[in-house]
């Protein structure tokens, strides 16, 4: 029997750039499915879009495109993100595929011709963001009128719902209640973790499951129910259908339905009170990975969906968290998006990969910080992992040319210590991958890289190697060294594969891998590692990679609400740049103007006396003729003037005492006045 396992990710909404919450949930059944092949599994891993629905049709008019071209260009780019993200994906299906709308038709015509779907009026409230129905008691808020009718609200998403009204299909959920519950009580490990079937429990299936409404007539782009075509499916219904379309269900060629579906099938029972017996068929390798936001359609409709259709059930749904900001839910308008491209570019594939796989806790929400992100390569991947790399490889050419000695046991008094602790981290590393528990997983083989670090202060090698030193023993330290980084480079190889594939290459060990009979001991003979090792995380300077990414998380903010800082401001200025001992020897008055006249001879300037808080007034020629043909209009203003402006003759007969300041614009030139209740010679700076 050949093992088999199955794995999927959401289809996501295409309806914009899909940040790193979206590229965690990818990478993270990317992991899994590279573990499992490496573990000798025939794996199959989806991935796709959910491209139809309301939300979708409303994005392409609002750019003002037809729907398909619309998701046509935003698949080109999920596509290049998976491959820049390195996704093994086995298939990217798209609801728009033509073998996934025909089927999504024949499912739903079967399920009417059951009885399991039937005709009825819908009145109820949907939030088109999230493609949901929700009852007036399930909305987060209410909005009443005078008279306190209930006019609209906001979902538990905390997007705006809509009320409505229309002929709508609906999908029987109440008749496979008991069934779900005893699938449950059968399959007690179907929802990981394992608290959040309480909260299914609790929240949705024991207050009654409500009949489902199953199609719209408000819009079109969706999958035509074929018998009445003003009906299209609810998007939901066509989107949980792709995990058995991808596989080829309801098709001609369904040899991977057949083999990740159908095959290597388990029955689960329990038994209820009453003494009767539910069994159930569930495939214990199919997989589905979901955030919890969604929990509620693969706990509810789609166990019920498979039921209707009479096909075995997954074994396990795993529920992840949010990846959320210190400043809460990420989103455009707060400037805290933060997308995988810039992280990528800026600091490498693998320090992503690492990073939101080690960083965000099982089952639970984890805060992005750029100080975490930055911290987390310097400390775990340069420091621990980069150094016990380079140090290893240094040592092996000093003291063997090179060559790593043969991998014997127990010559130094600190390999069995060793042996046994990566034996034990190995288990845990095993025990943990196959709960999805990746940061315990990693972990575990940080436990490892730690303790062969620490093996190399224990045995000293730089003492070993002396001339009174014992050879044999440093022989084995370097041996023990080399194996330990072939353990950790295979551990690491489902999450970083560049990485990991560089630590075998230095080491001389090639790129073939064999996790499933993975030892410490496994260490081949006779290898010879490269002669200069090199840095395989470079070591970064903390505060401007940490501002780098704050900085573009702002950029990613609609200008108007851009956070001010006025650091990054570019000063705009005529003239060079000036001390500010330079600004201040020049000393600014307010000086009231007493007297003005245009000076004969000339039709630029005219004559001021003013009161400058001198004791004696003083005299300044200006060239704002112009600009004040009434110029009467001055006296009596109170201006600013340079003070210490060394007096100059002017027209051979006036002795200027100063400088009127102004302002120019549109080719003209105001006076700077201050206001009248400030006394004259006050000094302004
Ligand atoms: O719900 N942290 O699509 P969707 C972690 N089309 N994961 C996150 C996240 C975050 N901040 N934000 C999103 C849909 N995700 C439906 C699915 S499946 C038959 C149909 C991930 O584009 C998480 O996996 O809204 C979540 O469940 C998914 O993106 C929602 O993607
Ligand atoms: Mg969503």
């Amino acid at each position: 029997m050949t093992k088999s396992f199955y794995i999927t990710t959401p289809i996501y909404y295409p309806s914009g750039k899909l940040h790193i919450g979206s590229a965690y949930t990818t990478i993270a059944c990317d992991v899994l499915a590279r573990y499992k092949r490496m573990m000798n599994y025939d794996t199959f891993y989806l991935t796709g879009l959910d491209e139809h629905g309301q939300k979708i049709q409303s994005k392409a008019e609002e750019v003002g495109i037809t729907p398909q071209a619309y998701v046509d260009d935003m698949a080109v780019g999920v596509k290049e993100l998976w491959k820049l993200l390195d996704i093994s994906y086995d298939k990217f299906i798209r609801t728009t595929d033509d073998y996934h709308e025909e089927v999504v038709a024949q499912v739903f015509e079967r399920l009417l011709e059951k009885g399991d779907i039937y005709l009825g009026e819908y009145q109820g409230w949907y939030s088109v963001s999230d493609e949901e129905f929700f009852t007036e008691s399930q909305l987060a808020e209410v909005y009443r009128d005078d008279e306190g009718n209930v006019i609209g609200g906001v979902a538990p998403s905390g997007h705006e719902v809509e009320l409505v009204s229309e002929e709508s299909y609906f999908f029987k959920l109440s008749k496979y209640a008991d069934q779900l519950v005893a699938f449950y009580k059968a399959n007690p490990d179907f929802i990981s973790p394992n608290i959040r079937m309480n909260e299914m429990l609790k929240n949705f299936i024991e207050p009654g499951l409500e009949d489902l409404a199953v199609s719209r007539t408000t819009f079109t782009w969706g999958v035509q129910v074929p018998s009445n075509p003003k009906h299209v499916v609810y998007v939901w219904i066509d989107a949980l259908l792709n995990y058995a379309t991808a596989l080829g269900y309801g098709q001609s060629d369904s040899a991977n339905f057949d083999k990740f579906w159908l095959a290597n099938t388990v029955t689960k029972s329990w038994t209820d009170d009453s003494g009767k017996t539910w069994d159930f068929t569930v495939n214990p390798e199919v997989n589905h990975m979901v955030g919890k936001d969604i929990l509620r359609f693969h706990s509810i409709y789609w166990p019920i969906i498979l039921m209707a259709l009479e096909l075995p059930l997954p074994n396990r749904l795993v529920a992840h968290g949010w990846f959320v900001m210190q400043d809460g839910k990420m989103s455009k308008s707060k400037g805290n998006v933060v997308y995988p491209e810039m992280l990528v570019e800026r600091f490498g594939l693998d320090s992503l990969r690492y990073y939101l796989m080690r960083s965000l806790p099982v089952g639970s929400d984890g805060t992005f910080t750029p100080e975490d992100y930055v911290g987390r390569i310097n400390y775990e991947l340069a420091n621990d992992l980069g150094n016990l790399l380079n140090r290893t490889v240094a040592m092996i050419n000093k003291y063997f040319g090179g060559q790593i000695p043969d991998y014997k046991e127990n010559v130094t008094d600190f390999d069995a210590d060793l042996s046994d602790f990566v034996a034990e981290n190995l288990k845990l590393y095993h025990q943990n991958m196959d709960a999805v528990d990746y940061p315990r997983a990693l972990e575990a083989v940080w436990n490892i890289i730690s303790r062969t670090n620490k093996y190399i202060d224990e045995t000293a090698p730089w003492v070993l190697a002396k001339e009174d030193g014992d050879k044999e023993q440093l022989a084995a330290v370097m041996a023990h060294l080399a194996a330990s980084l072939r353990v950790v480079a295979h551990l690491i190889q489902p999450f970083m594969m560049e990485t990991s594939n560089a630590i075998m290459e230095q080491l001389g060990l090639g790129t073939d891998f064999d996790l499933e009979h993975l030892e410490l001991s496994g260490l081949p003979s006779g290898v010879q590692v490269v002669a200069k090792g090199t840095p395989i995380f470079p070591r970064l300077e903390m505060e401007e990679e940490i501002n780098y990414i704050k900085d573009q998380m702002n950029a990613g903010k609609p200008a108007a609400e851009k956070e001010w800082n006025p650091e990054d401001i570019e000063l705009k200025s005529e003239k060079d740049e000036i001390k500010f001992e330079t600004f201040d020897a020049v000393e600014i008055r307010v000086a009231e103007v007493k007297e003005v006249e245009k000076v004969e001879g000339s039709d630029k300037l005219l004559r001021f006396r003013l009161d400058a808080g001198d004791g004696e007034d003083r005299q300044i020629l200006s060239g704002i003729a112009k600009f004040y043909p009434n110029e009467q209009e001055l006296v009596g203003k109170k201006l600013q003037i340079v003070a210490n402006l060394k007096p100059r003759k002017m027209m051979k007969k006036y002795v200027s005492q100063g400088m009127i300041l102004s302002a120019e614009h549109d080719g003209k030139l105001t006076v700077l006045t201050v206001d009248g209740s400030v006394p004259n010679g006050s000094v302004i700076g």
